[in-house]
């Protein structure tokens, strides 16, 4: 049995095959996880996420359970290992948004059924999967190999974009504040994969740098879920790092601009900014349901 916990414990193969079957069931809708159920649970908020994991087990045929962990026993103290012998027990998959990566790790640990990180305070790998799609159908159209900037926070878009493009063998440039730094275990797994796939990954404080010449720009929220308190401080750290259009001319012709939302217009990107790459920035976001579908198909067969 597999879980989904990081892009880093899958393939490359596997993971392109996710990107081809989710396109495969975008195009043609499939019932294939008759009366399977999936237990969501959420420690953090969630519009996106949550309608695409309960659309898609529904639509492939099966059943969802919403889980709002104030409202479980967890809350009050029942341990996670326990939570996770008596859910894991009763549902075929658990996809869970968790504060901190380890009560995914601890939960995937006791679960019979396979776990999926819906969002962790380290990776959003379900998201990757939705950017893929997107970028593979943009690709389609311009006969490319896509060359991708990642402008923001040092965050979980970043880290799982750092991953997939270590394991994919793209080219990714980063830009981030100074003194802010990339999570060092992530950051050196990452190298030793681009060794491997011979992705050509590079770091840098400069937004220009990093868009420059590129065929897919990402950008992500400066302050994420639980970072609140340090809204006014991170504001005033990332000073000059929106997407805007005198950064995006730097990029290639027909470059896209990719955002997972929710978006805060006038601090990581401009509104006129935003807007121009609207439709891409939707269809990445609806795309996530294709790639959730095939996700739990591809977990499903791991158990058979
Ligand atoms: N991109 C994303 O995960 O959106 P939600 O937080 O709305 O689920
Ligand atoms: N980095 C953001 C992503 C939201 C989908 C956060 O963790 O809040």
């Amino acid at each position: 049995m597999r879980h989904f916990l990081s892009l880093r414990d899958f393939s490359k193969e596997e993971i392109l095959n996710l990107v081809s079957d989710a396109a495969k069931l975008k195009k043609e809708p499939k019932k294939l996880l008759q009366d399977k159920t999936l237990a969501m649970i959420f420690e953090k908020n969630s519009t996106r996420t949550r309608m695409a994991f309960e659309l898609a087990i529904t639509e492939l045929g099966g059943k969802a359970l919403f889980l709002n962990a104030n409202d479980l026993q967890l809350s009050r103290g029942e341990p996670v290992k326990d939570t996770a012998r008596v859910i894991g027990s009763m549902v075929d998959f658990v996809m869970m948004r968790v504060n901190k990566h380890e009560t995914l790790l601890e939960f995937a640990k006791y679960s019979k059924a396979p776990v999926i990180n819906a969002l962790s305070e380290l990776y959003h790998p379900t998201q990757i999967l939705g950017d893929l799609l997107t970028i593979k159908e943009w690709d389609k159209m311009q006969k490319g190999i896509a060359k991708i900037a990642f402008v923001g926070d040092s965050n979980n878009m970043c880290n799982s974009w750092l991953i997939a493009a270590a394991i994919l063998g793209y080219e990714l440039s980063i830009a981030i504040p100074k003194d802010y730094k990339i999570n060092a275990e992530i950051w050196e797994f990452a190298m030793k994969q681009a060794l491997i796939s011979g992705a050509k990954i590079s770091l840098s404080h400069d937004k220009f740098e990093a868009l420059k010449g590129k065929d897919v720009i990402i950008t992500d929220t400066w302050v994420s879920m639980g970072e609140e308190s340090e809204k006014e401080r991170k504001i005033k750290d990332f000073e000059g790092f929106m997407i805007d259009e005198k950064a995006m001319s730097v990029a290639n012709e027909a470059a896209i601009l990719l955002h997972c939302l929710p978006a805060y217009r006038a601090y990581e990107v401009s509104e006129e900014t935003f807007e121009k790459y609207a439709d891409v920035i939707f269809e990445e976001a609806r795309n996530r349901l294709y790639v959730v579908k095939a996700l739990l198909c591809f977990l499903d067969k791991g158990r058979e």
